[in-house]
């Protein structure tokens, strides 16, 4: 059976939507789904929930619940993994399966496996066909953080920042400021959602005392939460508890220290009472918590990503020694032009690489790789 262009195009698209399905929830694996077709109509779907589950392809078979029939297609939203992991490789299943006809949106990220997947496949008589380019670089995208870590072999450090537009990030120093509209806000909290990391500098938690977590209109819900402090001043005497270290997600908060926050008993102390975790990092020149050590602490802790929120001077820290791999821009058409306005970064100095833009009510987001 010969598929129309369009028809490509709707099944890739829900492909892509059951992938999305997993977003946040299967780290360090990819989002992935998968779908059968039986005489045009979908007749199965399954997407990849969460590591150490299975895989879409063996969700959307198992959905099926009987042999696909005689002429059956599948489409992926990635290449089937031809090796053995937590699971089986998908390459067996549809093979076992007897699937003669196979839709891909893209290839493995991992050189040594890309292609591996195709080559089984056709080897043991299933055609194999890979989508359009425009079909293919949105579904390599919607993984950027699993291409990264396959690619780089490191966790992807993700800096975010909304700017007016004269480049100021708050109206003031000490007071939150609504910098960007209630989508663009919305937009934050999605984005929230898919990393397993959040961090902020120590004058962020000072002045706005964040809670960081992702509010979605379904449930809220808390990435682990890094505070880069070297005197422990959030936990400083005559400071009023921090959201991060007494809300329902405490557990999940964790600073980043140096030893002369370490030597402070009493802010030890209160940190060991609030249950919040103490990880002590290398002093950079400027007295600050070392940059360079952000992978190592995410790749300790197994944390494959981190959204970064600033503030200005950590953001400056972090983009100055070459730590930031990609950039959440958002830009607000306000202007910030009291002299008490806080400027941003500097992200002018950052262009990025292939920039996905989008608007957002008012503001723009622009994002992608530096
Ligand atoms: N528009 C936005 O997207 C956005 C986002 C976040 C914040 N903000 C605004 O930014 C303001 C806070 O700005 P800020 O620049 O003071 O906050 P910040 O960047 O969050 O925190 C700065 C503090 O982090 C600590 N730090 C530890 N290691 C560091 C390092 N390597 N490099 C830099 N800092 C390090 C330093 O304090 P110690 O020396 O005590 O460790 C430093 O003073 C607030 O008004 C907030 O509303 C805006």
């Amino acid at each position: 059976m010969s598929l129309s262009g369009r028809k490509k195009e709707k099944f890739f698209g829900r492909v892509l939507e059951l992938a999305r399905k997993g977003w946040g929830d299967t780290h360090p694996n990819p989002m992935v789904g998968a779908l059968i077709m039986e005489s045009g109509e979908i007749v199965a779907e399954g997407y990849h929930q969460a590591c150490g589950k299975p895989h879409a392809e063996v969700e959307a078979l198992g959905s099926l619940g009987r042999k696909p029939n005689p002429g059956a297609i599948m489409f992926i939203s990635l290449e089937p993994c031809s090796t053995h992991g937590k699971t089986p490789p998908c390459t067996k299943a549809i093979l076992e399966s007897g699937i003669k006809k196979v839709f891909v949106a893209t290839t493995d990220p991992n050189p040594k496996h890309a292609g591996n997947g195709f080559d089984l496949l056709r080897n043991a008589g299933v055609e194999v066909e890979l989508a359009d380019e425009p079909t293919q670089v949105k579904a390599a995208r919607l993984n950027f953080i699993f291409n990264h870590n396959i690619k780089t072999g490191r966790p992807l450090i993700a800096l975010k920042f909304a700017e007016s537009a004269n480049g100021m990030v708050a109206e003031r120093m000490g007071r939150p400021s609504s910098v960007t509209g209630k989508e663009a806000r919305a937009d934050m909290m999605h984005w929230r959602r898919l990393f397993p990391a959040i961090c902020v500098g120590s004058g962020t938690v000072l002045a706005d005392d964040p809670s960081l977590t992702s509010r979605l209109p379904e449930n809220t819900w808390s990435p682990v939460r890094l505070l880069v402090d070297s005197s422990l001043s959030t936990l400083g005497e005559g400071v009023s508890p921090r959201k991060v270290y007494v809300d329902q997600f405490s557990e999940r908060s964790i600073v980043l220290t140096t030893a002369r926050g370490m030597l402070d008993s009493g802010r030890v102390k209160k940190a060991k009472e609030h249950g919040v975790r103490l990880i002590e990092v290398e002093e950079s020149a400027s007295g600050g918590v070392e940059p360079s050590c952000l992978p190592k602490v995410l790749s300790d802790l197994s944390l494959h990503a981190v959204y970064c929120e600033g503030g200005p001077t950590f953001a400056r820290s972090l983009l100055g020694s070459g730590q930031v791999d990609y950039l959440f821009r958002y830009r607000s058409p306000k202007l910030f032009e009291g002299e008490d306005a806080l400027p941003g970064p500097g992200l002018d100095d950052y262009p990025i690489r292939e920039p996905i833009e989008e608007e957002l009510g008012e503001d723009r987001l622009v994002h992608g790789f530096l």
